[in-house]
């Protein structure tokens, strides 16, 4: 679960950095994209490794959850929970409606089914290069308030599962201790709260007309 978990948190990191790029001129995210989409087997390898790993991910979730049952196959009579996080109780069903999200999310702007005209924006960059016009997909993508609406709440879940998920990886891996037990609670608060303001900024400019 921790291994899978760090390979997904450096992909959506990654993937945000260079999201944020729609605040520069758009020839920046277009050129961007276009490398993406001209790494040819490298392209196809990354996303084998994104898939196993979401594939191990979900796979050690339900490991875990079995797990818990066959430990405590009556379930208390009250529930008092005092320890675990509002967040930690909550990841079955934030994972849940992210995969929700990413299925959406790869149909939307990756196999662009969800509306095909997308296919069909091309443009021509300052220096010449023409290239899949990714930053007019986006504005057009976010331009609809229950797509943006949408994307906003998932990546608010994400940001709640990252939450809770950062903490158990060390807590997996045996590096969690007493001394170093609530910076890190702060630390995985402090980068969800930033991976969510980063990840809504981007449908609320689109919104709001500052990126057009
Ligand atoms: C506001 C938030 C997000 C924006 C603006 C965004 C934007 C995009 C865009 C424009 C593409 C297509 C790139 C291209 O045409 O080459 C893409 C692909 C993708 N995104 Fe996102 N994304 C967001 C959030 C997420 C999140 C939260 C996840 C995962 C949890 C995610 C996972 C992916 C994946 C797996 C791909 C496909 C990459 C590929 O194999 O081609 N995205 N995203």
């Amino acid at each position: 679960m921790a291994v899978s978990g760090v390979i997904l948190l450096l992909f959506v990191i990654g993937h945000l950095v260079g999201n944020l790029q729609i605040f520069a001129h758009p020839d920046v995210i277009n050129k961007y994209a276009h490398f993406l989409q001209n790494l040819g087997p490298g392209l196809w390898a990354v996303r084998l490794i994104l898939l196993g790993a979401v594939v191990a991910h979900i796979w050690a979730a339900v490991e875990l959850t079995l797990e818990n049952r066959r430990a405590l196959p009556e379930r208390y009579e009250a529930d008092d929970t005092i320890q675990a996080s509002y967040a930690s109780r909550t990841m079955r069903i934030s994972g849940f409606i992210v995969l929700a999200f990413i299925l959406f999310h790869l149909a939307h702007f990756t196999v662009q089914i969800v509306d095909t005209e997308y296919r069909d924006l091309y443009t021509k960059t300052v220096d010449g290069m023409v290239v899949h016009d990714v930053h007019t997909m986006m504005v057009k993508g976010f331009q609809n308030l229950w797509i943006s609406g949408f994307y906003i709440i998932a990546v608010g879940l994400l940001s709640v599962h990252l939450r809770h998920g950062i903490a158990s990886m060390f807590q997996s891996i045996g590096w969690r201790n007493a001394k170093i037990a609530v910076p890190l609670d702060k630390a995985s608060i402090g980068l969800s709260i930033l991976y969510f303001a980063g990840n809504a900024a981007i449908p609320l400019a689109i919104l709001a007309g500052i990126v057009s």
